[in-house]
């Protein structure tokens, strides 16, 4: 506790010219539930648009049914469960890519879908955004889909990079398949965008704030150049009785069933 109250006052002290945010999408800027009824991720947008075939909700689903009890389980140490994420991922984009989704049509998919951000988001960017504090969001959704949904909510400002994985089109702006390495659950670091630009604007930010809710998130601070102070806030979302333990030694604060963004914020609420 003393440890964590030290981190958040050099973080503050030190003022938003030594600040970068590093988050996780899914379920750490977007919320869990809202009115009592689950919100969805950027698969879970697809996986529910009415604009994708039936068969893709069907088969995608008995993927997520068979693979995600798998990332979440806490018996299996993470080298365990990679092959299984890699399966998942790889079965879910051959999958995407039967259905030649046009790029036009995103938009209508995350309009009509129940994908929301955290009560106070829109407060924390918008002042990260006037300070001109990086911001990366880290995330092995489907950056298309998760670009629009910042889009959607006017919060994809000139300093957010998303690193994702991102569709690659044809010259009719069908899907034809995905761009780059894969990024899945568990190889979260900042080393996939070492020849990034992004890093440039990160010269002397040491303090990050960094924000996911698996455990895999951790490891988006690992390619941060300088020595850092990295205050780690993760949100438990989904078996939070089996999970705690692992959650409260790898983050500094666990947020159980928090649908906000209420901790981030008073943090940067207090910075100069
Ligand atoms: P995140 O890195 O932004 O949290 O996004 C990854 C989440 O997406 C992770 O919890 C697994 C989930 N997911 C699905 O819900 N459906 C899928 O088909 C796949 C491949 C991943």
């Amino acid at each position: 506790m003393a440890r964590v109250d030290e981190l958040v006052t050099t973080i503050v002290e030190s003022g938003f010219s030594s600040l970068q945010v590093i988050a996780d999408f899914d379920r750490t800027l977007t919320r869990v539930w809202y009115n009592g009824k689950e919100c969805e991720t950027c698969h879970g947008i697809m996986d529910n648009s009415s604009l994708m075939p039936a068969f893709f909700r069907e088969d995608s689903n008995k993927l997520l049914a068979k693979y995600y009890p798998i990332e979440i389980d806490p018996k299996m140490s993470e080298e365990e469960k990679i092959p299984y994420m890699i399966e998942w991922y790889e079965q879910i984009h051959e999958l995407i890519v039967k259905c030649k989704v046009s790029q036009e049509s995103l938009e209508e998919m995350v309009s009509s879908s129940n994908a929301r951000l955290r009560d106070g988001t829109e407060e924390l960017l918008s002042k990260l955004h006037s300070a001109e504090v990086p911001v990366l969001v880290f995330s092995a959704g489907m950056g298309d889909i998760l670009e629009q949904v910042l889009r959607h909510f006017n919060v994809y400002t000139d300093n957010v990079k998303v690193v994702s994985n991102f569709f690659k089109y044809n010259d009719k702006g069908v899907m034809i398949g995905f761009k780059g390495d894969l990024v899945h659950i568990f190889n979260k670091n900042e080393n996939a965008i070492h020849s990034s630009d992004y890093f440039d604007k990160l010269k002397g930010r040491n303090n990050v704030i960094l924000m996911g809710d698996s455990l895999g998130d951790i490891k988006m601070a690992m390619g941060v150049p300088q020595p850092s102070n990295v205050l780690k806030i993760g949100f438990l979302n989904d078996k939070v009785e089996e999970r705690l333990e692992s959650y409260m030694d790898n983050f500094d604060i666990v947020l159980i069933d928090d649908q906000t963004m209420g901790v981030a914020g008073s943090i940067v609420g207090l910075m100069k």
